[in-house]
């Protein structure tokens, strides 16, 4: 970490832990989110982190956005995933949007005043995304979307959305991605999902029934929808990455902290070698997460994204949140499993980081598709 991170963690941390972590026990009880908690980030400059400073972003590095994610994420990782998802969409729109569309859009998301949400999966369309059904059919002017988007992260609480639906064959060669805005004719919000963790951040259905977007929101042209959809993720990806890294690392320090106080057999229950060799693998996994965290980062800050190594820190990353938060609910024992600690909350936030922006299967997928590229053009 150079000192500007140092200073812009430093001061996050203290936002985080004066704003967000006073809540998080009771929001995640109730299923409670704060705007004012966004918009705080938004105050901060942490919610267009790498956007440049003409569209409101801060202009900084995949690193530099990398540890900001690890900072909120310590505090609560449905917030970073806020933070993130909404990110994902200024990419997108700063990458593939026209000049028009980018002015229009992106300073209310890079200033944190709203949110974005991505609209990619479908009931039966999650792991093969591609197999949409969503229709964008075109008509004077526009195209009306019809369908129903599923699990989609800021559902309701986001007021723009990148909406992926399908204007032509089979495929994925036959979607196209849309700017849709909440309040548009014809689109309205399903159910809300009830999770087992990421309680404050809201997960609802999206509705589209004749829901008329003009020509001018759509992103690049027909059926180029798949391309600006994986695009975003590869970004998204890291950055879900690095939540899992900051995810791992607070049940690392709870862990840490509470197992040099608790005593048992007369001996802080650290003193124990088998909880020694625990968490020296738990701190390990942090490490090692963060590192290929870094190095996917630094790919996209090269712009030579690595689709790989963006799939490899995801997978890395959040098997080692999953695996670090249930080991620190284990050293916390009893108390670990209660609420009265924040370790069982992290281990439930976790899970779900395992799923998100492609499964962990699907990012296997991902390498071994790479890798059999690669091999091949070596043969
Ligand atoms: N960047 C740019 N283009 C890409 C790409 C990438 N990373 N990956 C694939 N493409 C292109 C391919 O080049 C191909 O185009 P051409 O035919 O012109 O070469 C086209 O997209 C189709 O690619 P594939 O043949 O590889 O497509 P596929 O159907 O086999 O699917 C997959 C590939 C990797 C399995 C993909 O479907 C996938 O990633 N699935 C997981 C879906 C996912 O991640 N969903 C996340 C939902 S969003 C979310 O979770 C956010 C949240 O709320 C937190």
């Amino acid at each position: 970490m150079n000192d500007f991170q140092k200073e812009l963690c430093a001061n996050l941390k203290k936002f985080c832990m004066d704003s967000v972590e006073p809540h998080m026990e009771h929001d995640d009880s109730e299923g409670k989110f704060r705007m004012e908690i966004f918009r705080g980030l938004g105050e901060y400059g942490v919610t267009g982190v790498t956007l440049p400073e003409e569209h409101g972003g801060a202009g900084l590095s995949y690193l530099d956005y990398s540890y900001v994610l690890e900072e909120i994420a310590k505090a609560s990782v449905p917030y970073a995933v806020t933070v993130s998802v909404s990110s994902m969409v200024q990419f997108i729109l700063n990458e593939y949007g026209t000049k028009e569309q980018k002015e229009k859009y992106l300073p209310a998301l890079t200033s944190g005043e709203e949110i974005g949400a991505f609209a990619l999966s479908e009931s039966h369309a999650g792991s093969d995304a591609a197999s949409l059904k969503t229709t964008a059919k075109k008509v004077d002017g526009g195209y009306m979307l019809n369908g129903t988007k599923m699990w989609i992260t800021s559902g309701g609480i986001a007021k723009t959305y990148i909406v992926m639906a399908r204007t032509g064959g089979e495929g994925a060669k036959g979607i196209s991605a849309f700017i849709v805005r909440d309040g548009a004719p014809g689109f309205t919000f399903g159910k809300a999902e009830k999770k087992m963790g990421w309680k404050t951040s809201p997960t609802r259905e999206l509705v589209f029934q004749n829901c008329f977007v003009p020509t001018e929101d759509r992103l690049l042209e027909e059926g180029k929808g798949f391309t600006v959809a994986m695009g975003g993720l590869d970004r998204g990806r890291v950055a879900i990455a690095a939540i899992g890294v900051g995810c791992a690392q607070r049940a690392l320090d709870e862990a840490v902290k509470y197992s040099l106080t608790r005593e048992q057999f007369k001996q802080p229950i650290f003193d124990f070698q088998g909880l020694q060799f625990m968490l020296a693998d738990m701190a390990l996994e942090v490490m090692s997460s963060r590192l290929m965290v870094l190095s996917a980062a630094q790919s996209i800050d090269d712009n030579k994204a690595n689709s790989k190594l963006c799939s490899m820190a995801k997978l890395k990353a959040t098997d080692a949140a999953m695996k670090v938060t249930t080991d620190a609910v284990q050293v916390l024992g009893g108390v670990g499993y209660t609420a009265e600690y924040p370790v069982e909350r992290f281990m439930r936030d976790a899970k779900v980081l395992q799923i998100v922006e492609g499964t962990n299967q699907i990012q296997r997928v991902v390498i071994a598709r790479h890798l059999k590229k690669e091999y091949e053009n070596h043969a």
